[in-house]
């Protein structure tokens, strides 16, 4: 392929070495983004890349390709049953100890075969892709046997190959529920995935980052802190649940495991926020669930005072956030965790890609911002502006998508 240049009225860059105070997005009016399917080569003024077929889109806005750092997308079934009797005042945690929950989607994974779930998986970033994403993490965590854990797994691989479709990054949620096999015997569960799945997942290449649920009636940060370590010296990332009901010592896991996020964090202290700020955790937050959960937000003033990476995820999943919808929670964002609509995109792109690993370090190839050499992953929004992104809720405003320099997704994509 040779080079092309898409054009439009705003460019938001998320390049950091455009970003000022007064333009927190690195925003670049009138001007040309000219790329292949390897990476962007130029930005600049509109009318200057002569020699390379440009289509310009107006008074459109073009963004990088949104990323979305939280997902369990790799569910089957459907929990519509217990989201009405959670909103009609059922507990969630006591429908997951009566055996709902995680585990009733761990059944509908159990049933289901391994082409089923990558056919639902890839139909769910198919629509995902409509909305702008075009990086998606997403989680096992609802095989729970080893042999689930190896079926979500080697469906989400498969997935991934799939350049038609957002690039995936693949995360073993080791530590999620207990099966019913393991209710007695949690030790040799916590002990297994540690010594035998994590180093198989890390061979066979099925994963990037591992993953553990740390909180009350969950997993303790000992139990997680087994597997964690085993994902470091397998050469895996560490991602995980924290704090989403009770602080039990999850940051202080973060920084000892080397993690590159702390998710959820609706509860975390003072000693936790200063702890990820000095170990550069990012905090992924994800409005959705806590939106479902009728929970009060993380401190995301404090947060934002203590200079830690906000994240917006949208936690995708059946259970405590019931969209595919990362726009939706970028407008929650704005709406219930009072992040500014820069805050909120920067933490949609740029800065979920580097908590997947995907963007600083001197990388090659990065993605998350358009720059020279990042790969050209952007969404062309039938929009004036990037804060309007914010405002058509649960509304597909997607003109062209691009992954890789690929049109992947959006209305006009012929
Ligand atoms: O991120 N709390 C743990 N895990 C998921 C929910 C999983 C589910 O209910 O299926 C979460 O909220
Ligand atoms: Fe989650």
């Amino acid at each position: 392929m040779s080079l092309l240049g898409v054009a439009a009225k705003r460019i938001v860059t998320a390049d950091p070495a455009r970003i000022t105070r007064e333009n927190p997005l690195g925003v670049v009016e009138n001007a040309v983004v000219i790329y292949d399917e390897r990476s962007i080569s130029w930005i600049g003024p509109r009318g200057s890349a002569a020699n390379v077929p440009i289509v310009d889109y107006g008074d459109r806005v073009i963004t990088p390709g949104l990323v979305d750092a939280h997902t369990h997308a790799a569910w089957t079934g459907s929990r519509h049953d217990e989201y009405a009797l959670r909103m009609a005042g059922a507990d969630y945690r006591a429908i997951a100890n009566a055996g709902g929950g995680i585990l009733s989607s761990y059944r509908a994974i159990e049933s289901s075969s391994e082409d089923a779930i990558a056919e639902t998986l890839a139909a769910r970033l198919g629509r995902m892709a409509e909305l702008g994403v075009t990086t998606c993490e997403v989680k096992s965590g609802y095989g729970l046997e080893p042999d689930g854990e190896r079926k979500q797994l080697r469906a989400i691989a498969r997935v991934g190959k799939q350049a038609n479709l957002p690039h995936v990054v693949a995360t073993y949620l080791a530590l999620h529920a207990l099966p019913p096999s393991a209710k007695n015997n949690r030790d040799h569960y916590v002990l297994r995935a540690a010594t035998s799945l994590v180093p198989e997942f890390a061979s066979a290449k099925l994963a990037s980052f591992v993953d553990a649920y740390v909180d009350e009636n969950a997993f303790t940060v000992e139990e997680a802190r087994i597997v964690c370590e085993s994902a470091r010296r397998h050469g895996l990332g560490v991602r995980l649940h924290v704090g989403q009901f009770t602080d039990v010592g999850g940051a202080q896991l973060c920084v000892d495991v080397g993690a590159r996020s702390a998710d959820h964090v609706e509860h975390i202290d003072a000693k936790g926020i200063a702890l990820l700020a000095t170990h550069g955790i990012k905090a992924v937050l994800l409005p959705l669930a806590s939106f479902t959960m009728r929970q009060a937000p993380p401190p995301v003033a404090a947060l934002r005072a203590a200079g830690v990476g906000l994240v917006v995820a949208s936690d995708a999943n059946p259970g405590t956030a019931p969209s595919e919808s990362l726009p939706l929670a970028m407008a929650l964002a704005v709406r219930l965790y009072e992040m500014t609509p820069a805050e909120t995109i920067l933490g949609a792109t740029r800065l979920a890609a580097a908590s997947l690993g995907l963007w600083g370090g001197g990388l090659s190839r990065p993605r998350g911002a358009l720059a020279p050499g990042a790969r050209a992953d952007l969404v062309v929004w039938d929009l004036p502006h990037e804060n309007a992104i914010l405002q058509p809720w649960g509304t597909p405003k997607t003109c062209l998508v691009f992954r890789d320099g690929q049109p992947i997704a959006g209305a006009n994509r012929g």
